[in-house]
């Protein structure tokens, strides 16, 4: 079997794109956005935080020897992406792809939240995924150049989940956008596709899904059919599939990388996993015997 760590496209997949990554200082994004690196791209990262920007952009000139834009934006504020986009043409002339990585989220039942509560996670998931599609698709078309815009999304975007309720509703949004502009925007040579990941641990997610103790009594590779939790370099390959000319001709389309999780959950009888074989024994002299009853 391949080393999971290793990556996947050819070393100049990427030569000649401009990327942006939202959310692209930390966890899956700054996994994204350095595998793009290695592929020869120009990368823009953007987040609300310009230290934490700064930091991983030297990590990553360092690593790959690419070029890295780091620009602070709360992709909440249409004006701010704008002012990306702005800067990244002055840096780079061009920007050919967009991914909207940038999110929030907290695990807590519903009746605890707030309004604002509600608001906050769908401002920064569906509507800072709105704000950037928007600016850059307005450029693409303008310039008559083809774009491409990958959605990271979830596997909840699409079977909803309690105690996350505004991320489900906002990555829900997300996916009929991904759907939406996919039929709209074709006709300009824009794409856009989505990616629905399964568990893969970073700082961000898990301090705000798995706090304390939840890390060890709802171990997420338990979940998975495969018993194991996903690799950033695994998300990466597929991304960067997904950014490149190779996927030219999908459009509109989610994928997921999860293991095999949300049908683990789905599957009446999956549950079945805990029965022993010596229970298994005498299960079958059972249903054998349930002849014509
Ligand atoms: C209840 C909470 C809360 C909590 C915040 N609020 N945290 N309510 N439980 N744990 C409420 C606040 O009281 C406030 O409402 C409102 O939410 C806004 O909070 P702020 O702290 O002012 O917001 P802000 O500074 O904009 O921070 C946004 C954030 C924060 C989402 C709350 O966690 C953040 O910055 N997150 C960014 C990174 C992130 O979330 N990464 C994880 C992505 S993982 P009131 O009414 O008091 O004003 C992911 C993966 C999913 O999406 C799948 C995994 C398997
Ligand atoms: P993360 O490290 O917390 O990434 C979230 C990023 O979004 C941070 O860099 C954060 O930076 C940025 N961000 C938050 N609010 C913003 C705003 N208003 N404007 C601009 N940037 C903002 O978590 P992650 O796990 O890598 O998540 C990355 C993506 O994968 C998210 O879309 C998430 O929903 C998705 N996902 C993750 C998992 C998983 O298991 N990890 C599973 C399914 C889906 P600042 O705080 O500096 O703004």
């Amino acid at each position: 079997m391949q080393d999971l760590a290793t990556g996947m496209l050819k070393a100049d997949a990427l030569k000649g794109k401009t990327i942006i990554v939202t959310g692209g200082g930390t966890g899956l994004g700054k996994a994204m956005g350095t595998y793009f690196l290695t592929l020869g791209a120009n990368l823009v990262i953007t987040s609300r935080k310009l230290d934490v920007l700064k930091t991983t952009a030297a990590e990553m000139e360092a690593e790959t020897g690419g070029k890295v834009l780091a620009v602070a934006c709360d992709v909440r504020n249409y004006n701010e992406v704008e002012q990306v986009l702005q800067q990244a043409l002055d840096t780079f002339g061009a920007v050919n792809a967009l991914v909207n990585n940038a999110a929030g989220n907290f695990i807590s039942p519903t009746e605890r939240l707030s309004a604002n509560a509600f608001s906050t996670i769908i401002d920064i998931v569906l509507k800072g995924s709105v704000n950037c599609s928007l600016a850059f698709g307005k450029y693409w078309i303008k310039e008559k150049m083809p774009g491409n815009i990958l959605n990271i999304i979830t596997t909840y975007a699409s079977t909803g989940s309690g105690y996350v309720v505004p991320s489900a509703c906002a990555k829900g949004g997300v996916l009929a956008m991904t759907r939406s502009l996919a039929a709209e925007w074709g006709r300009h040579q824009i794409r856009s596709n989505a990616i629905a990941p399964g568990p893969f641990p970073t700082k961000g997610a898990w301090e705000r899904l798995l706090p304390g103790e939840m890390a060890e009594k709802f171990d997420f590779k338990n979940r998975v059919p495969l018993k194991r939790v996903g690799k950033h370099q695994e998300i990466a390959n597929l991304a960067a599939f997904l950014v490149s000319d190779f996927s030219g001709y999908i459009n509109g389309d989610v994928i997921t990388i999860d293991g095999g999780e949300w049908l683990q959950g789905a599957g009446q009888f999956n549950g079945l996993e805990m029965v022993s074989d010596a229970m298994w024994d005498g299960i079958e002299k059972m249903t054998r015997s349930a002849k014509g009853s």
